[in-house]
């Protein structure tokens, strides 16, 4: 029996809902620092970014993460700099798919894609909780590096929290590609125009 396959699925309008859902998560509430946001605002912002790495000014990309068949998360690379050659990305899956390595070929498939498509690229960056080990261990097996700790830098459910800031440059990425074994997941969807 072959294994089901992790695929990145373009983000959808209508996929507002399942986004919306995964934010209200108990896991993502207490581990990601989710500003309340209407439904309004989501719809925006799944319409404003892209699946599509080869837009020409893009600089807000997203992917939903469909595993057997289901939409399980979402991946996301924002803030794109072409100029200086960064983007931050940023990664959520539904808490009953945690912890069977979903979470790791999801963002690893995304980086590769990022470095593959965009030859200017130099670093992908991202922040997390400084109590989310899991996000974290996710980071450090795709050889990003801690980078920082801004004190105090948001609140979760009331609670006043550090976040660290974490980075992988270009070299770094490709040392340790090399050492990867898992299957990445792998983007699909409508070809780019
Ligand atoms: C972060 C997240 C995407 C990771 O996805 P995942 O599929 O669970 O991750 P993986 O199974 O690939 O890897 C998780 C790693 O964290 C480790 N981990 C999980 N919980 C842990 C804990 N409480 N303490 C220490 N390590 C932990 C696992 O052991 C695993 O490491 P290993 O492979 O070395 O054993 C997922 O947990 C999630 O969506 N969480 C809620 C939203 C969130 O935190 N998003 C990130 C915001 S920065």
């Amino acid at each position: 029996m072959t294994s089901p396959e992790l695929r990145l699925v373009p983000a959808l309008p209508e996929h507002v809902d399942m986004w919306m859902a995964l934010r209200e998560e108990p896991a993502s509430r207490r581990l990601v620092p989710l500003e309340p946001t209407s439904r309004e605002s989501l719809l925006e912002r799944l319409q404003a970014a892209t699946h599509d790495v080869r837009h020409p000014t893009a600089t807000s990309f997203r992917w939903m993460v469909e595993w057997d068949g289901r939409l399980i998360g979402t991946v996301s690379a924002r803030e794109l700099s072409r100029f200086h050659g960064r983007v931050e990305i940023g990664y959520m899956l539904s808490s009953g798919f945690h912890g069977q390595g979903l979470g790791t070929r999801a963002v690893a498939g995304v980086v590769a894609c990022l470095f593959e498509a965009w030859s200017f690229l130099h670093r992908v960056w991202l922040t997390t909780a400084e109590d989310n080990l899991a996000s974290q261990s996710v980071a450090r097996k795709l050889g990003f590096t801690q980078e920082g700790l801004m004190r105090g830098h948001f609140l979760i459910e009331g609670r006043r929290k550090n976040q660290q800031v974490w980075g992988l440059l270009r070299p770094e990425w490709e040392a340790r590609r090399a050492h990867l074994t898992f299957p990445f997941a792998r983007m699909h969807g409508p070809a780019p125009r």
